[in-house]
C-alpha cells in the first residue's frame, strides 16, 4: 500500500537508537518493502524475479506483524505451521498457499507444530547486544535455573526465534523473505512445493510465461526478487522499530514489579542486558517442561533438509559430524553447542507483552495468567510461587506485565 509521505517521515522520527537509525533513506525504503503486498510475477521484483511464491504464507510482512502497530505481533490465525514426515527428519515450513493453486494448500502429513508471530519492536536493540553479554548472564545462573546460550548450526551465538535459532536480524529478515513470502534473495533457497504435489521447475516457468508473456531463463531459474540492498533496507526498517514502552503511573505498579521479583520471574526474564533496559529476558535457552515441548528447532526451507540435528542420547553422549562427513560420539558439555532440546525455549522478552496476545511459542495461552501457569521445568518453582500468591497479588503481578505496551508508532494508526 502507499503511505502518505508525511506519515512516513513522522515514523522515521521515532526510530530506535540503533545504527540503523543513521540510515533514514534505507529505513524509508524498508518501510515500503515491509508493507508491500507482493503478487505473483510482481513487476516490482528486482532483477526479473518471479515475485510472490511459489510457496508462501502471506503476501506481506505487515500481514502478520501488525498487532499494536506496524511491526507488531500476529494473531493465532497467522501462526506458521511446521511439519516433518518422520521422527528423524527436520521440520520444514508447511506453507499455507501456493501461486500455482487457487485454493489454500492442504497441510502435509507427519507431525506438526506451530509458531506464533512475535512483535518486532526493539529488535534492532536486541541485535546490538554483544555475544559476551549473553555469556555473562548465563554465567550468573546456577542451581535450579540455569539457562544456556543458544547457537546456530554453524556455531554463531543466536538470539532470535522462539527456539533461539537465528544469530542476527539480517539473517532472520532474509529467511523471512524466502520462507514466508517465497521471495528469491541471495543465499537462501526459495521455498519449493512439497514433493508429493511437486510441480517441476518447467511448469513453474510455463506459468510465468503465460502470466507475464515474457521469456524466462529455463536453465538458471527465477532471478532475484530482492537485491542485497533491498534486504539491507528491510533489515534497517525492522531494526529501527522503536522499543516498547512501559506505563509506570498506574496504581500498584511498584507492588507488581516487586511480586515479579518474589515469584522468581526475573531469574529468566532479566530486566536489563547490557545497555538494553526493560527487555525482561536473558535471551537464553531454558527447559520449561514437557507440556511445552516440541522438537521443531532449526526448521528450514524445503531443499536444505540436511540439518545437523545433534542430540544427547541416554548416555549423555552426542554425535558430531566432522568436516570429512564421519560421525563421532563425544560427551556432551555446556560448550557442546547443542541445538535446543524439545523442552527448551529462548526466554521471550516481556516488553510490549500487553499487545502481543496470544502467548507462548504456539499461541496456546489466551491470557497472561494462562501463559504463566503453563511454565514447568526450570520455572516450576516460579509457578508454585505464583500459585501461592493471593488472587489480588496475582492480579497485581499481571497488571505489572500489562504495563509493558507496544510503542506509539505514528504510521500504525493509518495502517
Ligand atoms: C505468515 C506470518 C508471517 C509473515 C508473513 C512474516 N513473519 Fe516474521 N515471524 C513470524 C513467526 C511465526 C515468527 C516466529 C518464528 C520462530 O521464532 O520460529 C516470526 C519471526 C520474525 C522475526 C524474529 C523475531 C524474534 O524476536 O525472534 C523477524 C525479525 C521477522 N519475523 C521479520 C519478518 C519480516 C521482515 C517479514 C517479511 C519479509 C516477515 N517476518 C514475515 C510470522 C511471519
Ligand atoms: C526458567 C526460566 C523462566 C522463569 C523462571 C519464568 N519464565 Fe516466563 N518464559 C520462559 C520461557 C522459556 C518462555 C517461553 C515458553 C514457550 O513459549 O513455550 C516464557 C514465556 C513467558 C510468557 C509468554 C511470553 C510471550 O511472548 O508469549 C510470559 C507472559 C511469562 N513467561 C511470564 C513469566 C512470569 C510472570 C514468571 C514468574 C511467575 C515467569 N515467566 C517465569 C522462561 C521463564
Amino acid at each position: 500500500m502507499r503511505l502518505p509521505r508525511l506519515v512516513v517521515l513522522s515514523f522515521v522520527g521515532t526510530v530506535a537508537a540503533t545504527a540503523f537509525a543513521s540510515q533514514p533513506a534505507a529505513v524509508e525504503r524498508g518501510l515500503e518493502l515491509f508493507t508491500r503486498t507482493w503478487v505473483p510475477h510482481d513487476s516490482r521484483a528486482a532483477e526479473g524475479g518471479d515475485g510472490l511464491g511459489p510457496m508462501y504464507n502471506a503476501s506481506s510482512c505487515a500481514a502478520c506483524h501488525a498487532q499494536g502497530g506496524l511491526g507488531g505481533a500476529g494473531g493465532k490465525e497467522r501462526n506458521v505451521r511446521l511439519s516433518r514426515a518422520g521422527s528423524t527428519d527436520a521440520f520444514l515450513i508447511d506453507h499455507r498457499f501456493s501461486t500455482l493453486s487457487a485454493r489454500p494448500v492442504p497441510s502435509t502429513g507427519g507431525s506438526k507444530v506451530e509458531r506464533n508471530t512475535p512483535a518486532l519492536f526493539g529488535a534492532g536493540l536486541i541485535d546490538n547486544i554483544a555475544d559476551e553479554e549473553l555469556h555473562a548472564v548465563a554465567a550468573t545462573q546456577t542451581g535450579e535455573i540455569t539457562g544456556r546460550v543458544a547457537f546456530t548450526t554453524d556455531g554463531k551465538v543466536a538470539r532470535f526465534g522462539w527456539k533461539g535459532h537465528s544469530a542476527s536480524l539480517a539473517d532472520f529478515v532474509a529467511n523471512a523473505c524466502a520462507n514466508e513470502l517465497g521471495l528469491a534473495v541471495d543465499g537462501r533457497p526459495q521455498a519449493q512445493p512439497p514433493k508429493g504435489e511437486l510441480y517441476d521447475r518447467l511448469s513453474l516457468m510455463q506459468s510465468a510465461v503465460r502470466q507475464t508473456g515474457s521469456k524466462v531463463d529455463l536453465i538458471a531459474g527465477p532471478k532475484r526478487d530482492m537485491t542485497a540492498r533491498d534486504v539491507a533496507s528491510l533489515t534497517a526498517f525492522v531494526g529501527s522499530l522503536p522499543a516498547p514502552r512501559q506505563v509506570t503511573e498506574q496504581p500498584g505498579h511498584k507492588e507488581g514489579r516487586a511480586l515479579f521479583s518474589t515469584a522468581q520471574c526475573e531469574a529468566c526474564h532479566v530486566q536489563t542486558i547490557g545497555k538494553v533496559d526493560g527487555l525482561y529476558s536473558d535471551l537464553l535457552l531454558h527447559d520449561v517442561g514437557r507440556s511445552l515441548s516440541d522438537e521443531g528447532s532449526g526448521y528450514m526451507t524445503r531443499g536444505t533438509e540436511k540439518a545437523l540435528l545433534a542430540k544427547v542420547d541416554a548416555d549423555g553422549m552426542v554425535e558430531e559430524t566432522l568436516s570429512d562427513g564421519s560421525v563421532v560420539r563425544v560427551e556432551a558439555t555446556a560448550a557442546s553447542q547443542l541445538p535446543p532440546a524439545a523442552t527448551e525455549w529462548r526466554t521471550p522478552p516481556l516488553w510490549g507483552i500487553r499487545d502481543s496476545a496470544p502467548y507462548l511459542h504456539d499461541g496456546r495461552a489466551v491470557t497472561l495468567d494462562d501463559a504463566i501457569r503453563a511454565h514447568g521445568g526450570e520455572a516450576s518453582g516460579a509457578v508454585t510461587a505464583y500459585n501461592n500468591l493471593e488472587i489480588g497479588q496475582q492480579q497485581t503481578l499481571v497488571a505489572f506485565l500489562e504495563s509493558m505496551v507496544a510503542p506509539t508508532v505514528a504510521v500504525a494508526t493509518l495502517y
